[in-house]
């Protein structure tokens, strides 16, 4: 976001938006869950808000990685008319506090104890200067491998736990006449990979000190020159068609056994679930290669922009109070693909997939392998995370660009911050 572009004109004209107030209120929600999984998660926060007698109005914003949201919603709080709350992730919630727009949550916080149900790495993702002014929803694990049995079956492959057991699956699939690796074409879908790439060969050091510290030296490393290469190399695993291709229909493609495998996080299992599949026996979910012992995330939250309306505020402090609540947080997470983020919820109506995933996010908390993901907005500041998007992406479709090039580059896009 571009700092201070927002503050005089939102600061005047969210004031002058207020309406007049009114019995139950009115919760307009921003998000971009429009897929199949998705959007029945979405039906089950409407469903929690409706349920406290306030009414949802939903705007949804189509596209995956929520990039159209974005610009969107600052359009809409630019002309003074925000949402009551809006999807917005990791670093952005400071950007957009600082502009002043976000409203205080501390005394629900403080009745409901958040800080003592929030693993603390995720409370401070929701506060500004200390204060409350968001609320999480779910853990998605990023670093995911999206496999088909029955095609790899068909292929003869085993599935990949390292990149070089990768390319020898891939290399079979290939000759079986399946697409090796479904992929789309956004630049957050290019960088879902990258990042996938930069975890398992270059470890959790590497990826901390290149990808969450831009540390120019490591930006310009002969490991990055590695991960560059073998990222490109996925390339030709994927199918003409993947530019353009939103990231469900590339799920699509591993479902239906037409694609044997898919890099994505955990939202996939939303359309896998959705579709009827049951987990371990229609599809399998495995670390992305090499990284097992680690886990990057993306956590889900809800910011919530100043309200005048009295009973709109309600309703937004109801919606909030349903967000932490462990029944949503099961409902929800059990649609999306992801976990609760409430900590000491029980797992018993999850899959194996979740199950790992949770075992695995409380294993790497411990071990300090726990990570941000870039490409879903947890990890820097946005100007920066889209510079740096950019060029993995021009990489990625340009055969051009040397490996030199591209970290050239990338130190230039880190300067961005
Ligand atoms: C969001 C997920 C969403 C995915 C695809 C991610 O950035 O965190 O909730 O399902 O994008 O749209």
């Amino acid at each position: 976001m571009n700092k201070g572009v927002l503050r005089p004109l939102a600061l005047a004209l969210i004031t002058a938006c207020a309406v007049t107030s009114a019995q139950a209120g009115e919760v307009e929600v921003l998000h971009w869950w429009t897929s199949g999984g998705e959007a029945k998660a979405a039906v089950a926060l409407k469903g929690t808000l409706q349920a406290k007698g306030h009414s949802w109005k939903d705007f949804a914003v189509a596209g995956g990685g929520g990039d159209s949201a974005m610009t969107v919603l600052k359009s809409r709080v630019v002309s003074g008319n925000a949402p009551a709350a809006a999807q917005i992730k990791g670093p952005s919630l400071q950007e957009w506090a600082q502009e002043g727009v976000l409203a205080n949550m501390d005394d629900l916080a403080r009745a409901e104890k958040w800080d003592e149900s929030l693993p603390k790495v995720v409370s401070d993702i929701m506060k500004y200067q200390g204060h409350y002014i968001a609320a999480p929803v779910n853990v998605h694990r990023v670093n995911w491998l999206w496999v088909n049995p029955e095609a790899l079956k068909k292929a003869g492959a085993k599935a990949p736990t390292t990149w070089d057991e990768f390319f020898v699956a891939a290399d079979a699939l290939k000759k079986a006449g399946i697409v090796p690796l479904a992929h789309g074409g956004q630049n957050w879908q290019d960088f879902t990979s990258f990042e996938a790439v930069a975890l398992g060969l270059g470890g959790v050091d590497f990826y901390r000190k290149a990808l969450v510290q831009l540390d120019p030296a490591t930006l310009k490393s002969p490991a990055m020159e590695k991960v560059l290469s073998t990222f490109r190399r996925l390339k030709d695993y994927t199918d003409r068609n993947a530019p353009g291709r939103d990231w469900n229909l590339a799920t699509a493609m591993v479902i239906k056994g037409e694609a044997g495998m898919q890099i994505m996080g955990d939202w996939a299992k939303g359309e896998f679930v959705a579709a009827g599949k049951t987990a371990g026996k229609d599809f399998l979910c495995l670390p992305a290669p090499g990284t097992a012992k680690a886990f990057t995330f993306n956590i889900d939250s809800f910011a919530f922009f100043k309200l005048k309306n009295e009973a709109n505020q309600k309703a937004q402090r109801d919606l909030a109070s349903a967000i932490m609540s462990p029944d949503f947080q099961e409902l929800f997470n059990l649609n999306k693909g992801s976990i609760p983020v409430r900590m000491n919820m029980k797992m018993d109506k999850f899959d194996d997939c979740a199950r790992a995933s949770s075992k695995d996010f409380a294993d790497s908390a411990k071990a300090s392998t726990l990570v941000p993901s870039i490409a879903h907005g947890m990890a820097v500041p946005s100007a920066a995370e889209g510079a740096i998007k950019d060029v993995v992406s021009q990489f990625w479709n340009s055969d051009k660009m040397s490996t030199a090039q591209a970290m050239d580059r990338l130190l230039a896009a880190a300067k961005q911050r």
